[in-house]
């Protein structure tokens, strides 16, 4: 781990969580793998050495419980899945320079390498734990094979995951009402005795390690809040026969969690592409050793943040293994709201979107530039029209083509002529915001600096004209058009990580060639060849009436997954073939609710409430406040005026995404002074994350909340 700013002169590697290997993939996967590869794809742009790897997650009880609905062995079941993910990601672009699985010789040996060293270094104990068992199938209940309740929100959950609440691991006894997935019927508890890692003793570890962690600020926030309040020590096995064995335990019938042989396959897979380029080209040792300080980056979903920052970093710590540099944890996709469903068909399938004949860089451009990383987007094809026709087809692919166009139809090609020093100023500008948006984990600012420039670009064309110019100025003509593509050139080397396909058929067209995808952001001031052929359109609209019936389509499945919802009592069955891996049903809250304030007692008036002037505002502008950890300045427009407001919130959200955002403001709060800057009102927020408040009708900035 190193705090030097990307690019480092020591490799890096870039990974996404395992996908189970149990289901169809959604765009909530998608999600994560495309960020991860965007990710991977503009660090080397940078010129950081980097690799992307991963592979199925085969253990557990996700593919067991699946397995067994299907009457397939779990091996066969999810070796079918692996081979389905491996033909699906490539299709998205999604190129991983390796892709293994938890249950190869790689992983398998690795794990219990990793686990025989914590357990000789002291930090296994064995101790008796409580196991859900049900009496009519007469089998233990781990994990998804129980469901309950959450003993921390209260929420509906799984044995080992609060999936529908407050997002928490579940530690084996502690879910409430145990019901059995199997049969339906009541669980009960059983004595059993368990091996268990001492997490607890790594409290002071986790906290330094979490000071120093880069990426989102939610995969900071929520484990030093855990952290706080008191870690417990992680049962590492379970009552199963479908995994990993303990080492020296191979004839009882007890294997690892899944949880503990998963993310080691992040080692595996990192070692296994060693094996297969040699360790001149990368060196897995030099990534992943005690000490040897290579860059580890970590992007998940925000449902596996506990997983990634308290259990993973302890485990390396203690096996001497290398801490990540940096967790990014991507928000949820929802839909009309709610959290993708599986089992509901509440999802916009991987396939279904490739059967729609849309290329995949639309949804990876709409997918990292809508909302921060950690931010929720809810998905729509209306949104999704809006992101593609607007940004990607109005800006850029116009940008290109008339460019282009021109170039070629007067100079055959790049005029020959010097790019000006104000174009390659603009060009070096955006060429500083995607260092500084990889070094701020922000695909959205990595995106939007080429569609930024784009946009630089079309007003450059609109205030030179230079087809007034042909005949009146031919030089300046030639100089407008020589400027133009050049910014042609950099917006798609400035574009491949989040578009490879379209920046590769860009630079052809500028007739360069080999892989636009082996550039450095540097390249994006070279000259381009001197000629090219007549340039084609690279993005294409997508109509109107395409997307009313997308729409359509999709409000038929919402209505059916919600009137699956009301018939919850169905949920017994349904849970059996349940192949989500992310949240079900509402959006899950961000933090525990066990220890709600009281009720205040003291009545007032309603005089009293008028008193106070409440009005809906937009965030115009909002900025880290320097030297303040937690402080945030906004500016927020309220109709009559803009305010200046000092907000807590610098470390519970993206600020960059919240321009744009609604919220609610305390017009007349006394002005405060706090690190130097005035506070002219207060934003209203819930909660201990500062969930903002805001309207959801279309009520107007300005106007009064009564
Ligand atoms: N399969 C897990 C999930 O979908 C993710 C595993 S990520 C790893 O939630 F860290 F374990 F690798
Ligand atoms: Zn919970």
């Amino acid at each position: 781990m190193s705090s030097e700013d990307f690019p480092t002169d020591r490799p890096a590697v870039v990974t996404c969580g395992l996908p189970y290997a149990n289901g169809d993939l959604h765009i909530g996967h998608l999600r994560g793998y495309i960020s991860a590869d965007a990710f991977n794809r503009a660090l080397k742009t940078l010129g950081q050495q980097s690799a992307y790897v991963c592979g199925s997650d085969m253990h557990g009880t996700p593919v067991a419980v699946n397995a067994e609905a299907e009457g397939v062995d779990p091996e066969t079941f999810a070796l079918r899945w692996h081979d389905q993910y491996q033909e699906t990601f490539p299709q998205f672009n999604v190129e991983f320079d390796n892709y293994g699985h938890t249950h190869d010789d790689t992983n398998t040996a690795l794990t219990q390498d990793i686990v025989r060293t914590l357990d000789e270094e002291g930090y296994v104990y064995e101790d008796a734990v409580l196991v859900a068992y049900d009496p009519t199938a007469d089998d233990y209940l781990p994990d998804r094979y129980v469901e309950g309740t959450c003993p921390y929100c209260g929420a509906h959950a799984r044995g080992d995951e609060c999936d529908e609440g407050c997002q928490r691991h579940l530690e084996p006894g502690e879910i409430e009402n145990p019901t059995s997935v199997r049969t339906g019927n009541p669980a009960e508890y059983r004595e059993r005795t368990h091996k268990f890692f001492r997490v607890s003793e790594f409290a002071d570890f986790l906290t330094d390690f979490l000071d120093g962690l880069e990426g989102t600020s939610n995969a900071r926030n929520q484990p030093r809040q855990w952290i706080e309040e008191g870690l417990q020590d992680w049962c590492l096995t379970r009552d199963m026969d479908w995994g990993i064995d303990y080492p020296g335990s191979e004839d009882e019938d007890i294997v690892l969690y899944v949880w503990v042989d998963a993310p080691i396959e992040y080692i595996a897979s990192t070692k296994q592409y060693t094996e297969r380029v040699g360790a001149e080209a990368y060196d897995w040792a030099e990534v992943w050793q005690h000490d040897a300080g290579g860059e580890i980056v970590h992007i998940i979903g925000r449902d596996i943040i506990q997983h990634h920052t308290i259990f993973w970093p302890a485990m390396l710590e203690a096996a001497d293994y290398n801490t990540p540099r940096g967790v990014a944890a991507t928000g949820f996709i929802t839909i009309d709201g709610k959290g993708l469903s599986t089992s509901r068909n509440r999802a916009i399938w991987a396939k279904e979107y490739l059967e729609e004949g849309f290329h995949p860089d639309l949804l990876r451009y709409y997918l990292t530039t809508t909302g921060g990383l950690q931010q929720d987007v809810d998905f729509t094809w209306t949104a999704f029209q809006e992101k593609v026709n607007g940004e990607l087809v109005g800006t850029i692919g116009n940008f290109w083509y008339r460019s282009l166009l021109f170039a070629y139809r007067n100079y055959e090609g790049t005029p020959d002529v010097a790019v000006s020093s104000d174009v390659e100023e603009r060009i070096e500008g955006a060429i500083g915001a995607v260092r500084a948006g990889v070094n701020d984990y922000s695909l959205r600012d990595v995106g939007l600096a080429a569609t930024r420039l784009a946009q630089f670009g079309n007003e450059y064309i609109q205030q030179h004209e230079p087809w007034k110019l042909t005949d009146e100025d031919p030089e300046q003509a030639a100089q407008v058009i020589r400027d133009c593509v050049q910014i042609a050139k950099a917006v798609g080397v400035l574009l491949e990580p989040i578009a490879p396909d379209k920046a590769q058929a860009l630079w052809e067209q500028i007739g360069e060639t080999g892989s636009v995808a082996d550039a450095h952001l540097e390249d994006a001031l070279e000259a381009p060849p001197r000629t090219f052929d007549e340039p084609g359109e690279i993005f294409e609209k997508i109509e109107d009436d395409r997307v009313e019936e997308l729409e359509e389509t999709l409000e038929e499945k919402i209505a059916a997954a919600s009137e699956d919802d009301e018939d919850e009592g169905a949920s017994e069955s349904e849970a059996e073939t349940e192949t989500d891996d992310t949240a079900d049903d509402e959006a899950p809250r961000m933090d525990d609710d066990t220890e709600l304030e009281p009720l205040a007692t003291d009545r007032i008036s309603f005089d009293d409430f008028q008193d106070l002037d409440i009005r809906v505002g937009e965030i115009v502008v909002a900025e880290g406040i320097d030297g303040a950890d937690d402080l945030a300045r906004l500016e927020v427009d309220i109709g009559l005026e803009t305010r200046q407001v000092v907000a807590g919130i610098k470390r519970l959200h993206d600020l960059e995404s919240l321009p744009g955002t609604r919220c609610i403001l305390l017009a007349n709060m006394e002005p405060a002074e706090l690190f130097g800057v005035e506070s002219n009102g207060m934003v209203l927020a819930a909660g201990e994350a500062a969930d903002l408040l805001t309207t959801h009708g279309d009520a107007g900035l300005g106007e009064k909340v009564r």
